[in-house]
């Protein structure tokens, strides 16, 4: 169903077992707007919680570690997520970059163990505001990409969304011109048009992230090849988070 805009939350560091009715808010809504694919990426503790409560929208995880379940103190492997209902998993998040020092290599052995486990990746990618100044962020997102994406891909529109994230857009309040996000979303196309053909690189969508509200969804949304959006603030409560779904439908 790659052609349904997929909105997805991500509540970051947030949430007590007080905001499952947030979820199961978001859920009963979702489920008057089948034109569009809800999701949300609960931290680790109410992933299993917010499994159980909804019915429609998606689970996923905000990270996974790589490799196999083992003696890796304070870990969560792909399959663990999966077992507690996560369906899918957001990797390279920026936060993770900066706060953790994931590196490329390191989120790409993420990206593997996640599909391994039949999880889809959101995978995100995103410029400094320095790179941007300097006319270069088309590049360096092609760089994160290249190597951080796996080798071969299959049923691509069940296992991979792209999420451009400006790291100067996040929680800011800023968000690019449309122009430019359409300019880097056609830039991901190609690259993935490069790296694994035009059918498939068809079924991969590419969401924007970074300071998407119910007032500007719209507009974001109807840039090129943009197939949803990845909410971070603005998905923390159902008001707010639901806004940006029905502008999405
Ligand atoms: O992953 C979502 C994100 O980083 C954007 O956060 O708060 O700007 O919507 P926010």
């Amino acid at each position: 169903m790659a052609d349904r805009p997929y909105i997805v939350g991500n509540w970051k560091m947030n949430g007590t077992r007080a905001m499952l009715s947030e979820a199961r808010a978001i859920d009963r809504t979702s489920q008057r707007v089948m034109k569009v694919e809800v999701a949300l990426a609960p931290p680790f503790t109410l992933i299993h919680a917010v499994h159980r409560e909804v019915e429609q929208i998606g689970v996923g995880a905000q990270d996974v570690s790589p490799g196999a379940d083992g003696a890796h103190t304070g870990d969560i492997s792909a399959s663990m997520a999966a077992d507690a209902g996560a369906k899918f998993a957001i990797l390279g998040h920026s936060e993770r970059r900066q706060d953790h020092g994931e590196t490329n290599a390191l989120i790409k052995s993420k990206v593997e163990s996640a599909i391994e486990a039949g999880m889809r990746v959101i995978l995100c990618c995103g410029e400094t505001e320095e790179t941007r100044d300097e006319g270069k962020a088309e590049s360096f997102v092609a760089r994160q990409l290249k190597s951080s994406l796996p080798e071969t891909l299959d049923n691509a529109d069940e296992v991979l969304t792209i999420a451009y994230e400006p790291i100067w857009a996040i929680g800011t309040g800023r968000t690019p011109t449309v122009d430019d996000i359409g300019a880097m979303h056609r830039s991901i196309k190609a690259l993935l048009v490069d790296l694994y053909g035009e059918e498939m690189a068809d079924q991969v969508r590419i969401l924007y992230g970074g300071s998407v509200n119910a007032d500007n969804a719209k507009e974001l949304l109807a840039a090129d090849e943009v197939g949803g959006a990845l909410v971070g603030g603005a998905s923390l409560t159902a008001e707010s988070f639901l806004g940006i779904v029905l502008a999405a439908a």
